[in-house]
């Protein structure tokens, strides 16, 4: 193969990397890009950040939504990282299902840190019911889920700053949450229906769940909470939180990406070095005969 087609082969592969996944229709615009802590390179999770978006989650989205986590992760390294502590005190304020006791009979009990957050609902249906026929989807996955998943060897090219935007799922998260208005001229919203600039479709089951002042958070030394109370940081905050529900291990695989990145360049540079001295002899050879 010459040179030509090969250059254009990689153009191809670094464009179809880059081009954002197919969200917007063409009445929901394309989330705008925020800047996260998690992105680029040496990416990594703002615990405090991750804390509130926790809060947030709790005090708001877990009416309706669920997780399907154990408690004990959020005190996980690479996570919020909660106190065993903090975790235990918060898991008994759950209850959860257990059993069969001794009698045959299904019991509650606190929940501890081992059990899963336990739903508001106790299965898809009654959840569908309660919310005009669309169940809450769990959060879990929420921000890789509208974000888009990528193999090997994206995953490590991926790690390279500024070469691929990977925050996309997060980004439709603050979006969604920061995107009800009023429907524009000319739009009917149905009954149980609500409008969302970046919903695709527009028309979205959920109600508008945040409002500036809502949800409190921890005080700093001087007595006010460190970030503004406002819709837009509690989006942020919980974008961020979702995006580590959904991927746990992202600093450990950065971490990981840039060592192979290292790996190679040496490897590279070392075999570049070896073709050189064992070549240089056969040149040398070549001369003499
Ligand atoms: C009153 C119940 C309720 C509350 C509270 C609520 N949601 Fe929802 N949510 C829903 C319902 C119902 C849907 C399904 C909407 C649909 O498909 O039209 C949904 C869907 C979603 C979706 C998926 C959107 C998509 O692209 O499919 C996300 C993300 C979401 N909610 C996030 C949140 C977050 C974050 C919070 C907390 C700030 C929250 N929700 C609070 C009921 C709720």
């Amino acid at each position: 193969m010459t040179i030509l087609p090969r250059i254009a082969a990689l153009a191809l592969l670094f464009a179809a990397s880059v081009v954002p996944p197919a969200l917007a229709d063409e009445h929901t615009p394309n989330p705008p890009r925020q800047r996260w802590s998690f992105a680029g390179i040496f990416g990594h999770y703002d615990r405090a950040q991750l804390q509130r978006g926790f809060k947030v989650y709790r005090d708001v989205c877990q009416a309706c939504h669920h997780l399907n986590i154990p408690f004990r992760t959020l005190s996980q390294p690479g996570g919020p990282q909660f106190s065993a502590a903090q975790v235990a005190a918060l898991a008994a304020e759950y209850k959860v299902q257990d059993g069969p006791n001794d009698s045959g009979d299904m019991f509650e009990r606190p929940a501890r840190p081992a059990d899963r957050i336990p739903w508001t609902f106790p299965n898809e249906n009654a959840a569908a019911s309660a919310n005009g026929g669309k169940a809450p989807p769990s959060l879990q996955l929420m921000a890789k889920a509208r974000g888009f998943e990528r193999g090997f060897p994206w995953f490590i090219i991926d790690t390279l700053p500024g070469f691929v935007y990977q925050e996309h799922g997060p980004d439709y998260i603050h979006a969604l949450m920061t995107g009800y208005q009023d429907a524009p001229a000319g739009v009917s919203v149905p009954e149980g229906g609500h409008y969302n600039k970046y919903f695709p479709g527009n028309i979205i089951a959920m109600p508008n769940p945040l409002s500036d002042g809502q949800v409190e958070f921890p005080k700093g030394p001087d007595g006010k909470p460190p970030v503004p109370e406002t819709v837009d940081q509690y989006a942020t905050d919980l974008a961020a939180f979702l995006m580590w529900a959904a991927e746990p291990n992202l600093e450990e695989r950065k971490r990981t990406g840039f060592m192979v990145m290292i790996f190679l360049a040496v490897f590279a540079y070392g075999m570049y070095r070896a073709k050189k001295i064992v070549w240089s002899k056969v040149k040398a050879a070549g001369a003499h005969a």
